[in-house]
Order: structure tokens, then sequence, then C-alpha cells
């Protein structure tokens, strides 16, 4: 009788469990939206897990909660005048929520900084307009969550297969000495962040700032026209500005040359920011609240930060980049990116 009563139940409990076994086996290695969508999003206030949280996005790319790309497809990327995409309510609203709640205010920037050495960048306060920075390192000191698992995310390997699945045309056309070492390279195992102990080999630096523009009490442009520094492969800012400030201006914008670029670019190259009417704007992104501009960076990426008018608010910002500052040397030209550039045939030769 016994035997039979756990017979009854011990054999519908089996099945059950290896339904519940296939179920959680399925959801763990599925891409379908469908199956990713029954995972379930665990509280922000738990560290990033790399295999925790992952989605796909309509067409199917694999992508992540946490990431600033997750509403991105590829028909998103432009490639004029140099590879880029603007995408608004990047973030879904409730890890953007908590970055804007627990944006840093201008105190905590200076009491970070004041512990940081002089040999790490130490900055002085009191400038007004002027760029301000909280460091990978400071991050994961100083800052609650959600700003470490970000910065986690934004360093992994599953973020930088993202940015290459969405921008490998734009690499392979803008950035061919990049483009020949990523080919090479199994990149996910030279990856590093900043302020992490560093092995020594490693190649690509993926990282993330928090970042802010101090007030000004008069309209001043913080940034002209100008490019990155040629290690810096991709950046991108993420707005976090604070609903209470209705100060105009401090958008982002997107030059291309009037004519042939490669005057400009001999230009811009001897000058750390230049106004010239040979540029023209061709793209304005405003400064607004979880708006994300990410763009690869190259010779031809001319971008500005429009005049900010006077007001009390810092203009509040996410910087995520890569970065081959420590192979650059080997890898990255500067001065033979765009030696004989004309419009179509652009780019650094990789030597
Ligand atoms: C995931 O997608 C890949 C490529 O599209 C496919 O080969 C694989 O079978 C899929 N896995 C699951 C569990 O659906
Ligand atoms: C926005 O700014 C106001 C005034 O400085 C401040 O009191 C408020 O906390 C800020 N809001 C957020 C979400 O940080």
């Amino acid at each position: 009788m016994k035997q039979l009563l756990v017979a009854i139940f011990a054999i519908p409990m089996l099945l059950f469990l290896t339904l519940i076994s296939e179920l959680w086996r399925n959801n763990e290695e599925g891409n379908s939206s469908t199956i990713s969508s029954k995972i379930p999003i665990s509280s922000l206030q738990q560290p990033y897990l790399p295999d925790r949280n992952i989605k796909y996005t309509k067409n199917g790319r694999r992508t992540h909660h946490f990431s600033i790309l997750q509403k991105v497809e590829r028909e998103n990327v432009h490639m004029k005048p140099f590879p880029h995409l603007v995408i608004r309510e990047a973030l879904p609203q409730d890890i953007y929520s908590r970055i804007d709640s627990n944006f840093p205010p201008s105190d905590l920037f200076q009491k970070i900084n004041s512990f940081r050495k002089v040999s790490a960048g130490k900055q002085n306060f009191g400038k007004e307009n002027y760029r301000y920075d909280i460091l990978p390192k400071e991050i994961r000191e100083f800052l609650p969550e959600p700003y470490p698992s970000l910065l986690e995310y934004h360093s992994s390997c599953a973020f930088y297969l993202e940015v290459r699945d969405l921008f490998e045309e734009g690499i392979q056309r803008f950035r061919p000495d990049f483009y020949k070492f990523l080919n090479n390279k199994n990149l996910c195992s030279e990856l590093f962040s900043e302020g992490k102990k560093d092995s020594g080999e490693d190649e690509l630096l993926m990282a993330m700032r928090v970042g802010i523009n101090s007030p000004s009490k008069i309209a001043s442009s913080n940034k002209g026209p100008h490019i990155d520094r040629m290690s810096e492969i991709f950046g991108s800012l993420l707005y976090v500005r604070n609903e209470s400030d209705k100060t105009a201006g401090g958008d982002f914008h997107i030059h291309s040359c009037r004519r042939r670029c490669s005057r400009i670019l001999n230009l811009l190259k001897k000058n750390k920011q230049l106004e010239s009417p040979l540029l023209k704007i061709i793209k304005t992104v405003k400064y607004e609240a979880n708006t994300l501009v990410f763009f690869i960076n190259s010779p031809l990426s001319i971008h500005s930060v429009g005049l900010r008018h006077p007001g009390n608010f810092n203009r509040q910002f996410l910087s995520i980049y890569g970065d081959v500052m420590k192979i650059s040397k080997k890898y990255v030209h500067d001065e033979s990116c765009c030696s004989n550039c004309v419009e179509g045939v652009i780019g650094c030769k990789f030597l």
C-alpha cells in the first residue's frame, strides 16, 4: 500500500521535475525573445552577472538588460559622414531612473577626485563649463548600483561583440588599421578594463566614465569641432539630464566637410578644436535624458558640443568607449591617417 502511494506521487513528480529542468535548460541556452522574455529580471541591486538578464532584440541580436545598445538594430547605424547611431530612450526605465536618481552631485565628483593621485589625472575644481570625470576604478570603489554593473557590462566581451556585430562594416571602412588587428585576434581574451589589475598583454581597453560639464554663468561652448585621439576606436555619450534642468544648448553636433576633407583634416591634426567654414553640421543630438549617441572614431569623425546657455546644472552623462591606447604605437598610425584623404577614400592606413 505504502509503495503504491509512493509511486502515485513520485511518478508525476519526476515528470514534473524533468519538464522544469528542460524549460530551465532552454532558458539558459535560448536566443529567441520569447524565451528570453521569460527570464526574470533580477533586482538591479544585484551586481551584474554575465549570464543574467541576457536579451535579444527584435531582429534576434544578442544583448543585455544593462546594454546601452539594447534597442539598436543594424539599420539604426548610419555610415555618413562616419559610422554612428542615435537612440532615444536607450535604456529601460528601471535602469535609467536609478542612474538618474543616483547621479553623483558635484561635491561627490570633487570628493572622489580629492583621493586621486596627481599621476592619475587629478583635476582642479571650480572651472566653469569644464569636464570632470569619475574613472572606472573610482566607479567600482565609490558609486552605488547600477553604476558598477554598467561598467562591468560595458567592459565585457559580450558588449564588445555587440559593438562588432553592429559596426563591423563601419570599422572595416573607417578604421582599417584596427580592423586588421581585430581580424587577427581573439579580442575577447585581450579586453581589459581600466583600474583592474593589468596582465600586461591586454589590448583593447573598454570602459565607462561618469562625466559632467560644470555649469557656466555665461554662454559658452566647451568643445568645438574635433576628432578624438586616434587610439579611441569607439566613443559614446548617454545623457543623464536632470529633469529640472531647463538650460538650453549643450547638444552634440555631427559635422561633415563641405567639400574635400583633406584640407580640414590637415588643419584638425594641428588644432585640437577648429571652427571652420569648411565644416557643416549635419546632425544635432539634443541633450536629453536617456539619449545615446554612439560612434566609431576615425579621422572623419568630427563632432562638437554646441553652445551652452548659462545655468546652474551640470551637463551629466555616461561615456562608454573602447581604446587601444597601450598598443596604439603598434597598430594606430595617426600620421598616416587620411594622408591622401579624399571623400570616398577614407580611414587610416595600416602599416
Ligand atoms: C541560437 O541561435 C543560433 C544561431 O542563430 C542557432 O545555431 C542555435 O541553435 C540557437 N540556439 C537555440 C537554443 O535556439
Ligand atoms: C535634479 O536637480 C535638483 C536641483 O539641483 C536636485 O535637487 C535633484 O535631486 C536632481 N534630481 C535628480 C534625479 O538627481
